[in-house]
């Protein structure tokens, strides 16, 4: 909101003053919309580390005390007291469910559980094995508004109207495509979902029974999986959910936003680390367990600490705390000792002992330890992303929604510094090599290789 104060820039002799704007948590930005039109000037903000791109009422994030809260709701109370689902609710709707409104909700999700009998076509040959379960996502998100066209009008009025069931929709659908992609990946039989369980049981469901085998996870397995999910469920605008809100702001469909998303949570420096994070600590592990040589290359600058830092958080990242926990318990449920826990904690302790560390306030973030979780659950290394993102998906819907709904709202476009050449001259092409060759040879002609040594040696 608008306070009474203004900032005051100055360029030579010349004062300009901006509005200051101010967030409900108390946090002040100078509003500068106003200043290419009144300076002539723009910013530059690399990887927009000082940028507000917008005003949004989902999260809050105090990265200097380790605050998150979704919708005014500290993380802790809602890990120790939500589900997903509920969760989910709250994001995208902005207030706790009534009971009504929760089993409609659930009783939506659930109704769209399966995907239309003709998407299964797609797992039958459409991807080859080797294919990233993540660019299977994305391309299957988008596919899934193909069976809904009137929810997918790139009008926003008509894709507003039917928000709701989009909404639920994907929630659901981006479940089944997950467990489906890892089924196809490993030559298995597709387990279609029951209306029976709830939301991350009927993921296990879906990815580890087998025709003549139930599986039956143990309720603290689907817990934590559960706990997983809606720590993930929306974190402001980290690289994922501004992609989401940019691709938005031009007017598409939530699908297609959404699909976008998951492109960019693929990345190893955004949700594609917790999958590195294991990487990591497996080869940590298989060169005998020296933690302090690992520190010593990430030091040097030779790879960095996957699982440690990040953009907000200057102390411990919230998440990273309550998985700390979880990833103890997991392992005791299933029975397991898993070397690599001993090494993520000696990690951790090790660095967190360290100037280089403290210095640049780089503590564990969400994906130190749920890959760890994950690993003991029986979820193989390259779903770990694809996890990620059915937990993100709330989040994406809530911002997409935000988006859509501003009726004053402009498409993203940032201006850049230019620092390519100045303006020069076209040479034509024989004058660039010095051959003879003519200057109106077709287009055709050249890429059949026709005539010039040119094209020979591109072809060579
Ligand atoms: N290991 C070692 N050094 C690091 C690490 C790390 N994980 N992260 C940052 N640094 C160092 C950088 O080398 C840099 O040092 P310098 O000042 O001497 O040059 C300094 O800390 C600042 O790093 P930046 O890259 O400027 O920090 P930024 O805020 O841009 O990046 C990021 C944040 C991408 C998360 C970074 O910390 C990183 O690469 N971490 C590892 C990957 C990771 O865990 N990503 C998951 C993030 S959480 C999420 O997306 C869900």
């Amino acid at each position: 909101m608008q306070t009474s104060e203004t900032a005051r820039l100055t360029i030579g002799t010349n004062n300009y003053d901006f509005p200051v704007v101010q967030a409900t948590t108390g946090e002040k930005a100078i509003d500068i919309s106003k200043l290419r039109a009144q300076t002539g000037y723009t910013t530059i903000d690399d990887g927009l580390a000082n940028t507000a791109a917008c005003t949004s009422e989902i999260t809050y994030i105090d990265g200097e005390k380790g605050i998150l809260e979704y919708r005014g709701i500290p993380i802790e109370t809602l890990a120790e007291n939500s589900t997903f689902i509920e969760t989910a609710y709250l994001i995208i709707y902005g207030n706790l469910p009534t009971r009504k409104q929760m089993s409609d909700f659930s009783q939506k999700v659930l109704r769209n559980a399966s995907l239309h009998e003709a998407m299964m076509h797609f797992f039958d040959g459409g991807f080859p094995f080797t294919a990233h379960p993540m660019a299977i996502l994305s391309a299957m998100l988008n596919s899934v508004g193909c069976y809904y066209p009137h929810m997918v009008t790139n009008h926003r009025e008509q894709d507003l109207e039917h928000f709701n069931d989009a909404a639920a929709l994907l929630l659901s659908k981006v479940r089944t495509i997950a467990a489906m992609a890892y089924r196809m990946k490993n030559g298995l039989p597709m387990i279609y979902p029951k209306r029976d369980l709830g939301y991350s049981q009927n993921f296990l469901h879906m990815m580890f029974t087998e025709p003549y085998h139930e599986y039956y996870p143990h309720d603290d397995i689907t817990k934590a999986l559960d706990l997983i999910l809606l720590l993930h469920g929306d974190h402001e605008q980290n690289c994922s959910t501004s992609t989401v809100r940019v691709v938005a702001s031009s007017g598409a469909n939530l699908f297609s936003s959404v699909s976008a998303g998951v492109c960019a949570l693929w990345g190893p420096l955004h949700g594609g680390a917790n999958q590195q994070v294991i990487q990591m600590l497996e080869k940590i592990h298989q060169s005998g367990g020296d933690v302090d040589a690992f520190i010593a290359g990430a030091k040097k600058g030779d790879y960095r600490l996957m699982g440690f830092g990040h953009r907000l958080y200057k102390t411990y990242d919230p998440r990273a705390k309550i998985l700390r926990e979880s990833a103890e318990k997991v392992l005791q449920v299933v029975k397991l000792k898993d070397p690599l826990l001993d090494i993520a904690q000696r990690l951790e302790e090790k660095a967190r002992a360290d100037s280089y560390f403290i210095d640049r306030n780089l503590y564990p973030n969400v994906d130190f330890y749920s890959g760890l979780i994950l690993k003991a659950i029986g979820i193989p290394v390259d779903m770990f992303t694809v996890m990620f993102a059915i937990g993100r998906m709330p989040g994406w819907i809530a911002h997409w929604y935000e988006v859509a709904s501003q009726t004053k709202g402009r498409i993203t476009r940032p201006r850049q510094i230019y620092t390519g050449y100045e303006r020069r001259d076209y040479i034509k092409m024989r004058n660039r090599d010095g051959e003879n060759s003519s200057d109106y040879e077709s287009d055709e002609h050249k890429s059949l290789g026709g005539g010039s040594s040119e094209n020979a040696s591109a072809r060579a």
